[in-house]
């Protein structure tokens, strides 16, 4: 059933979900009994879980330009392959140091340190060698640009700078334009390269994609602050990744950086506990003041502007089922947080 069938984001969103873990599994080797162990970590890794949010973006943008179904699935498989290899590397001891991933545990938690390093290299070239294969595209001239594209949005302007930033975020309190930066380039670069790619497929010039890549731009922005939000608010069994781990990990995202910016005792007594590793009741303490001093109420507001801009965005895309569906996107994302 092609996306175009769908109007709700949920049903469009598990039809992708199931359409490109099978093309996934299909394209993970199984590999030789010598290096089997990362061939098992790689697919422990990529197949199984996630919401698949990059593969939607993927098909549906393909949808709105016609692409046929496997170059769609391939791509989306290669850009969820790279957002895999990005999360094992994330969960790291020298990264994020999370030990559940996807409700199990992460990585090299599962397997071992060497192994979660290896896995994420491999899905990282993988996800290059299917872009460059002419099962993907006939035309090189596409093949090419879609592998540009996904090696700005994972490379040092995109994903893996933003991770580099991420972690200087550790060490100094960014401010607002800075955290933005950060946000766009760590987790918005592959969302964008994702939204771009349907339209590379279909051979639209990178002048037709301005309002697309507009449409990504806020999307991606409103999305990283949700996962930070769902970080401070949601239970570990919804996330099925260890919940108030920035804070513990000293990463200021946006409810904690609004709390401090306006000032006052609930700055000084919110600084006073960050920077540190915190036991659960200093935890509980951070998150308290932080809601109680608007922290939360404000990076919610920020997230519905984004959300609000990507949805206007919409008015500039082809009229089509797929639009719709790109519409609700950013609010339905936003919903789960609360
Ligand atoms: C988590 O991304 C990491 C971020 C970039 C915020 P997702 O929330 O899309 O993770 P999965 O793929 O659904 O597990
Ligand atoms: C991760 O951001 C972004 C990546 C590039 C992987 P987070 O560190 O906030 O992602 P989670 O919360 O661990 O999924
Ligand atoms: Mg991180
Ligand atoms: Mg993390
Ligand atoms: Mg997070």
């Amino acid at each position: 059933m092609p996306l175009s069938s769908f109007r709700q984001f949920e049903a469009a969103l598990a039809h992708a979900a199931d359409a490109t873990e099978q093309t996934m599994d299909r394209l993970l080797p199984k590999g030789r009994v010598d290096e089997t162990r990362v061939y098992e970590a790689m697919r422990y890794s990529s197949l199984g879980g996630g919401k698949r949010l990059r593969a939607f973006f993927v098909l549906a943008g393909a949808t709105l330009f016609r692409v046929g179904q496997t170059p769609a699935l391939r791509t989306a498989s290669a850009i969820e392959f790279v957002h895999a290899y990005s999360l094992i590397h994330d969960d790291l001891p020298a990264m994020d140091d999370d030990d559940l991933r996807r409700g199990k545990p992460s990585c090299h938690k599962q397997f071992d340190e060497a192994t979660a390093i290896l896995a994420g290299d491999c899905l990282h070239a993988l996800a290059f060698e299917i872009l460059a294969d002419p099962s993907t595209h006939a035309d090189p001239f596409v093949r090419s640009e879609l592998i540009l594209d996904l090696a700005r949005a994972s490379g040092p302007s995109g994903m893996a700078g933003g991770q580099q930033m991420d972690l200087e975020a550790e060490r100094q309190v960014f401010d607002l334009a800075t955290v933005t930066r950060l946000q766009q380039m760590k987790t918005g670069a592959l969302i964008c390269a994702a939204v771009e790619a349907g339209a590379i497929l279909g051979r639209v010039p990178p002048e037709g994609r301005t309002h697309l890549r507009g449409y990504a731009h806020d999307l991606g922005l409103a999305f990283q602050i949700a996962d930070d939000l769902l970080d401070l608010t949601a239970p570990d069994q919804q996330l099925g990744k260890p919940a108030g781990h920035d804070m513990v990990e000293g990463v200021y995202t946006l409810p904690v950086l609004r709390t401090l910016q306006a000032g006052g005792v609930a700055a000084v007594e919110l600084l006073a506990l960050l920077g540190k590793p915190l036991s659960a009741a200093e935890q509980e303490k951070a998150l308290s003041i932080v809601r109680s001093n608007g922290g939360i109420a404000a990076a919610v507001a920020v997230a519905h502007e984004w959300v609000a801009r990507a949805e206007a965005a919409c008015d500039l895309l082809p009229v089509s089922a797929a639009t719709e569906v790109l519409r609700v996107a950013p609010g339905a994302l936003l919903s789960s947080v609360r």
